[in-house]
């Protein structure tokens, strides 16, 4: 377990594009925190860090978004990124129907997911990583990395 303290959205953002380096394909991205906590600023992090130029936006309303990833460098086996949103989400099921659980773990995908609680049951935990974080105040946050 790794905890880290972020002073700045940027700092936290920065974390994402450095987690981003050791990912090779097939992790899953477990995020939870409350609202504002910062989930979509790291995984916008993780996006750059992905080398996806395209703005990252709150899946919130459209639940699942895929950007291709462009191979990078050798060790990336990935060709895209899965962010998600489980806010709004009421049934892990839903995950399901919109065939987004095919997704999880395989080689050539790296799944982001925030809410990641609110569908815990299906997520493979060999693969996930889970990733807390914490409010500390107004710019400060505890990014609590499992594994
Ligand atoms: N250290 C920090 N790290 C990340 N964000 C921070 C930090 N300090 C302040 N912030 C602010 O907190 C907010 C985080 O917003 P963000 O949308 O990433 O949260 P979220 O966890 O995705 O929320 P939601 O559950 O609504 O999706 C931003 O407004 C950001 O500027
Ligand atoms: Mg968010």
């Amino acid at each position: 377990m790794q905890k880290i303290l972020t002073h700045s959205e940027k700092q936290t953002f920065d974390l994402g594009k450095k987690l981003a380096k050791a990912l090779r394909g097939g992790e899953i991205l477990a995020l939870t925190g409350p609202l504002g906590a910062g989930k979509t600023v790291l995984a916008k992090g993780l996006a750059a860090g992905l080398g996806i130029k395209k703005t990252i936006n709150s899946p919130t309303f459209i639940l699942m978004k895929i950007y291709q990833l462009k191979a990078k460098n050798l060790k990336l086996k990935a060709n895209k990124l899965i962010h998600l949103d489980c806010y709004r989400l009421k049934n892990p099921q839903e995950i399901i129907n919109i065939g987004a659980k095919e997704y999880f773990g395989q080689p050539n995908t790296i799944t982001v997911i925030e809410w990641a609680e609110k569908i815990k049951s299906i997520l493979p935990s060999g693969q996930t990583k889970n990733i807390r974080i914490r409010l500390k105040g107004a710019n400060h946050r505890q990014i609590i990395i499992d594994k």
